[in-house]
């Protein structure tokens, strides 16, 4: 088994690789806990969960990360009689993890939780780094605490029942987290980059466990996002708002996103030519850029509404090589300018 921590000012939260998900269920039975799940997953799974502890299976997808969905699990934890004393293990991917997180962070002011992350998506992003929020009125995560799980499992025989492209959405945040911070990581998926299929899931294990190491050792040195951590949004900038134009999957919108702002830390000269080209080809290799066209007019005016932005700008990402990032606050209608100059 191996282990990554995430140190906060507040809590220890440590991720593990290489035990099987079941091996969790020691640290919750006896203790009036509760499992929260979504229906895809208690059906694949809900056999084996341990007897004795309740289950809420809330529907897949992101529509259920809403206030409705909150009061109705709250509701069914007070009828269960969890008390102050009483664990949420959160069994899923994103969706799960931010609904039993941020349940569990205001629950009687807070019990403790932890994650059992099934996707791809989860285990390299989504299950780390303590943002638990939810959705109101079609804004994202525009509520929302920082707190960390007290474990996340990442097993990765739970990706063998993964669709092939929720398998890519990951791969996704994969590839992000190599490109802002690991050139070596880079280079093994680069290496590896025609055989990366959820058919084949050996190479997997290490590559999720060194992206997490990447995310847990940002998070340590600035959990709530006022400097460093900020890296971590590359190509989330221009990738959220094609994803709320188009309500596109979250992957293949950072995909799209990333590919922009390495053209973008091309066009500022910090990206050699060569670089620049070598990642782009990268990126359409892997089979994860968005299936539609996206009109960079349309991104370009939604770029305002950007959630992170701070005054008249946003702190981009950009990357001054492969493997080191580095953020400048750029005006909004600096992006919109590049974005609207953007060619596939
Ligand atoms: N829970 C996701 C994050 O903190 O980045």
């Amino acid at each position: 088994m191996r282990r990554v921590v995430v140190e906060s000012p507040a809590t220890v939260s440590e991720v593990l690789f290489g035990c099987s998900w079941q091996t969790t269920f020691e640290r919750i039975e006896g203790r009036g806990s509760v499992i929260i799940t979504d229906h895809n997953i208690d059906r694949i799974y809900g056999a084996l969960f341990p007897k004795g502890v309740p289950v809420i299976a809330v529907k897949p997808g992101e529509e259920s990360k809403s206030i409705s969905t909150i009061e109705d699990i709250v509701s069914q934890m007070v009828s269960i009689g969890i008390d102050r004393e009483g664990f949420v293990l959160g069994i899923g991917g994103g969706v799960v993890c931010d609904i039993a997180g941020f349940v569990a962070s205001v629950y009687m002011r807070g019990v403790e939780f932890g994650f059992i992350s099934t996707s791809l998506l989860s285990q390299v992003d989504a299950s780390t780094g303590g943002k638990n929020g939810i959705n109101v009125s079609g804004s994202k995560n525009v509520i929302g605490l920082f707190n960390q799980p007290r474990f996340v499992i990442c097993d990765s025989a739970m990706l063998k029942t993964l669709p092939e492209s929720e398998y890519f959405q990951g791969l996704s945040e994969l590839l992000k987290a190599a490109l802002i911070a690991d050139r070596e990581l880079l280079e093994t998926i680069i290496s590896l980059s025609g055989q990366l299929s959820s058919a084949d899931l050996s190479p997997i294990d290490d590559l999720v466990f060194r992206a997490v190491e990447i995310k847990a050792s940002v998070v340590t040195r600035d959990e709530r996002e006022h400097g460093v951590r900020r890296i971590l949004n590359f190509g989330h900038t221009f990738g959220h708002a094609a994803e709320l134009c188009y309500n596109i999957p979250h992957g293949n919108a950072v995909a799209w996103g990333m590919l922009a702002a390495i053209k973008f830390s091309r066009s500022e000269g910090y990206l050699s030519g060569e670089d620049s080209e070598t990642l782009a080809g990268l990126i359409e290799s892997l089979n994860i850029l968005p299936d539609k066209s996206i009109d960079v007019d349309r991104v370009a005016d939604r770029i305002q509404y950007d959630k992170k932005r701070s005054g008249e700008g946003i702190h981009f990402v950009f990357l001054r090589s492969p493997g080191e990032a580095f953020t400048r606050l750029v005006s909004i209608s600096d992006l919109a300018l590049f974005l609207r100059s953007f060619k596939l």
